[in-house]
């Protein structure tokens, strides 16, 4: 389906796997008051859990969005960031949603999500809504494991 207003379309998750790879994504998480916050995110992959198509994102404890994901909404969206935003990485990677309003200090522009309560990015290649299906302790790292089940994918036909 394309989406006139933002210029992109809906694609199938398991599309264009090398950029999602490739990039640092901008993690958006929300409270339950409807604040959101981002967080650059390296630790991810696209999956399948129980049949369903999945992001699993690694998050450190000490992450804000940490939080955010285990006391607000259970929902996150994945943005792969196009050159237009190359500065909202750093920001979103080296400042604390906890005393930090980034989604301002970066300029980001939101697109309400269609199926989630967080809002996707403007000026991303790629957008995923999540809702979280399942989470999980690492053994092996300090960073928890969330699978979001991917809703909805976008790519944009514009960058
Ligand atoms: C390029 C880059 C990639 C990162 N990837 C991850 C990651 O995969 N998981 C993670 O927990 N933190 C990662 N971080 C660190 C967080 O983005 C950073 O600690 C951030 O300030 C946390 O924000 P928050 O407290 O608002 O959640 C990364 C940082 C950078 C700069």
């Amino acid at each position: 389906m394309f989406d006139s207003l933002y210029k992109r379309i809906e694609i199938n998750p398991f599309d264009y796997l090398d950029s999602f790879n490739r990039n640092t994504a901008l993690m958006v998480t929300i409270d339950k008051a409807g604040k959101c916050n981002v967080m650059a995110l390296d630790w991810k992959k696209i999956t399948e859990f129980e049949g369903d198509p999945v992001i699993r994102a690694q998050v450190a404890y000490s992450r804000y969005t940490y939080t955010l994901l285990t006391k607000g909404e259970a929902e996150f969206t994945i943005n792969i960031p196009s050159e237009r935003i190359n500065n909202a990485v750093d920001i979103a990677g080296s400042f604390s949603g906890r005393n930090t309003d980034k989604i301002k200090m970066a300029k980001l522009e939101l697109i309400p999500g269609g199926a989630t309560k967080v809002p996707t990015l403007k000026n991303c290649l790629l957008n995923y809504e999540c809702k979280i299906i399942h989470d999980a302790k690492s053994e092996i790292s300090s960073h928890h494991y969330f699978y979001g089940k991917i809703i909805r994918a976008y790519g944009s036909v514009d960058l």
